[in-house]
């Protein structure tokens, strides 16, 4: 093939997509207005915050919620679950920043700016894996205190966390994310 043929076959190759593009954008447009009519914005707007009752929730059990569509795991930890999450050097963490969006970016995953309490009874986080999004397996993996509770496991690919959600073995690059969330009172946790 010439020079010239070769660049003649790329702008009709871009010209295709060029087109199948605009196809698309276009639908997209049809199709907005019929999806806004059917979400009006107190439902948008109920959707991104919820309240969760943590009442029923004993000491050494998670419960997972449904919030923005994925799951968030609402763990009520046991003090040898804190512990151990407590008694972790921060260089043995490959990931060392909290990943909590409550406090500032930059802050460091010690389990204090990972619990939502100070004593670290709650722990509120994202129930997926930072590898490729799977939900990790609750009182598993490599990380388990007192035979088997707490530490999380992404089947998936191997990834285990310890008892305060952080990334310590396995592919998974970051800590579990911490959404926002806070105690609106005694028995109820307000996400988002
Ligand atoms: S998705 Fe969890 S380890 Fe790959």
């Amino acid at each position: 093939m010439s020079n010239a043929e070769h660049h003649e076959g790329t702008r009709r190759d871009f010209l295709y997509y060029a087109t199948a593009g605009a196809g698309a954008v276009a639908t997209g447009a049809a199709v907005w207005p019929l999806v806004n009519q059917m979400n009006p914005s107190a439902d948008v707007l109920a959707l991104s915050s919820i309240r969760v009752d943590v009442s029923g929730v004993s000491e050494g059990s998670q419960i997972t919620v449904k919030w923005l569509g994925k799951p968030v795991f609402i763990r009520r930890r046991t003090p040898v679950e804190i512990e151990a999450a407590r008694n972790v050097d921060l260089s043995d963490l490959p990931d060392q920043v909290a990943r909590n969006a409550n406090i500032e970016e930059s802050a460091d995953a010690t389990d204090e700016n990972r619990a939502l309490d100070e004593t670290g009874e709650w722990l509120v986080q994202m129930g997926v894996c930072t590898h490729l999004g799977c939900v990790p397996l609750g009182n598993a993996g490599d990380y388990t205190v007192d035979s088997g509770v707490g530490g999380w496991f992404c089947p998936c690919h191997g990834s285990h966390y310890d008892t305060s959600g952080r990334i310590r073995k396995g592919p998974a690059p970051e800590n579990l994310p911490v959404p926002p969330a806070e105690f609106v009172d005694e028995t109820t946790i307000l996400l988002g």
